[in-house]
């Protein structure tokens, strides 16, 4: 575990190579066993990320995750949240803590850098376990987003990790865009 490396990226200064082994892993990974279409996700267009977190092992890509920014609206309220999506373990590499690992240093990313309140994503009932470890807490079972221009809800588990003392808002979860 010790040898894992992260690395947080603004999405538009990867190389066009690192680029290439990131899309090689999310489709590696999105393609083993238990990742069966989730029937909500089918045909979803998902949101591009503005920043990557990245988990290297002697300089090869094992673990990674998409973090959109975004202005989100919870109750009424204008809410700016880090996005946490397209978490992605090489199927070689999966089990060993990995995914753990990046979803802490995730935290401490957005944390730090990011300076945001909140980290926000939605999961399939299957790993909401794995997120739960990680101290993320299940705040909704649907959300508003967008697709082609068009609202609509999405009945999926919503979680959301606190990330200053400020507690989570009421009310309906507008993604106020594609969703992640
Ligand atoms: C989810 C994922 C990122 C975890 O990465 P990882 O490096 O294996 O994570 P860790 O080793 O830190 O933790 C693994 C734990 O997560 C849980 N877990 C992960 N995927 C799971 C799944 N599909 N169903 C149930 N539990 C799961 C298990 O509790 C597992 O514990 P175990 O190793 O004792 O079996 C990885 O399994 C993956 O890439 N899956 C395919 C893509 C995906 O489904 N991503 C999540 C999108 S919300």
């Amino acid at each position: 575990m010790t040898d894992l490396e992260f690395k947080f990226l603004s999405k538009a200064s990867l190389t066009p190579e690192l680029q290439d082994e990131s899309d090689r892993l999310d489709r590696l990974a999105f393609a083993g066993p238990g990742t069966e279409m989730v029937p909500e996700f089918a045909g979803m267009r998902w949101s591009a990320p503005d920043w990557m977190g990245l988990g290297f092992l002697r300089d090869a890509l094992v673990t990674q995750v998409f973090l959109p920014v975004r202005e989100i609206c919870v109750g009424g309220q204008t809410l700016r949240v880090a996005g946490v999506g397209g978490m992605a373990t090489h199927p070689d590499h999966q089990h060993q803590g990995y995914g753990s690992a990046l979803l802490k240093a995730t935290e401490d990313f957005m944390r730090a850098e990011l300076q945001v309140p909140f980290g926000l994503l939605i999961c399939a009932d299957a790993t909401r376990p794995f997120y739960e470890r990680a101290g993320w807490q299940a705040v909704a079972d649907a959300l508003t987003h967008e697709q082609d221009g068009r609202r609509q809800v999405l009945k999926t588990c919503v979680m959301v990790l606190p990330l200053t003392s400020r507690e989570w808002l009421s009310g309906e979860i507008d993604l106020c865009g594609l969703p992640w």
